[in-house]
């Protein structure tokens, strides 16, 4: 098996119940961040991680997403008849980010169900999964972390992020021992969505894994956990007993965008830092705060 991490796996094929009613006609992953959807930061992530191979787990009511990283013909043609280069630019460079790829979760059967469909895909090689609502900025350099790790030590590796103790029941939830590298911890068990009361650490599970293939092996002998769904968690304490497993831990750039006000968080971050609209918009932010009085 190659030490190198050149595919990702991004799953999408979730309903997106958190962002009724936009999510009931277009996809969650589609929530665009100014003028660009959530999925092709995800995509971006992926690329700048090293990644050149993605295969997007997509579902029936998620064709949109196909669209977004197809070619479109006679739209490219028509911003060359109005000399609108920079916008053909944009609409033909993103279909040629990375070799992307699709298939369907048939049916809604939990992450690690979702997971275990690029198996096929994936073949004999270790892979990174991004969940496709969640945005880690550039300068937190998370994958980027996490694919150092695996390439020095070898192990499948999860990011972890301390939370709130109140908020640990919405994620999986590790304990950990240390290991003698700057972020790294060794974890010891994880449990998905546990109360707070039980919850072992706050230290939770954040929507970035890398995995060797041997995950595959432990999803398919996973039965459904929390929520009556196979859970990725439920895998990984499987492969626990067999290998070891690193956590990357970071605190920092971060934004759910399931999650609305991480959502309008994400926005308001990502366009400040845009030079073409992050200093009007900044403007506009300061004066809104001055006289709703919320500075
Ligand atoms: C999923 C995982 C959970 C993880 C979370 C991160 O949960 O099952 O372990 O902590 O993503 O966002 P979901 O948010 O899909 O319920």
């Amino acid at each position: 098996m190659s030490n190198s991490v050149r595919k990702a796996v991004i799953p999408a094929a979730g309903f997106g119940t958190r962002f009724l009613p936009f999510s009931k006609s277009v996809p969650k992953e589609m929530l665009p961040i100014v003028d660009t959807p959530v999925i092709q930061f995800i995509v971006a992530e992926a690329v700048a991680a090293g990644m050149t191979d993605i295969l997007i787990i997509t579902s029936r009511h998620k064709k949109v997403m196909e669209d977004h990283f197809d070619r479109f013909g006679e739209l490219e043609a028509a911003l060359v008849d109005k000399g609108k280069q920079a916008e053909f630019d944009q609409i033909v460079d993103l279909t040629k980010m990375a070799d992307i790829h699709f298939v369907r979760q048939g049916e809604a059967k939990g992450l690690g169900h979702a997971i275990g469909m690029a198996s096929a895909h994936v073949g004999n090689e270790p892979f990174a999964v991004l969940l496709g609502d969640d945005i880690m900025h550039e300068r937190a350099g998370v994958l980027k972390g996490m694919v150092d790790a695996f390439e020095t030590h070898g192990s499948a590796v999860v990011a972890l992020m301390e939370v709130d103790p109140s908020e640990i029941g919405s994620y999986g939830c590790a304990s950990t021992e240390d290991f003698a590298a700057d972020r790294l911890v060794k974890v010891t068990g994880m449990v998905e969505k546990p109360s707070p009361e039980v919850a072992p650490s706050n230290l939770a599970v954040m929507g970035r894994y890398i995995f060797t293939p041997s995950i595959f092996g432990e999803i398919e002998q996973t039965t459904p956990g929390v929520g009556g769904e196979i859970q990725i968690t439920d895998a990984m304490v499987a492969l626990l007993a067999k290998e070891q497993l690193l956590g990357y831990t970071f605190s920092d750039g971060r934004f759910d965008t399931g999650k609305k006000i991480d959502y309008l968080r994400a926005v308001v971050e990502l366009a400040l830092e845009r030079p073409d609209v992050g200093p009007e918009f900044g403007s506009f932010l300061a004066e809104i705060c001055q006289r709703e009085g919320l500075v």
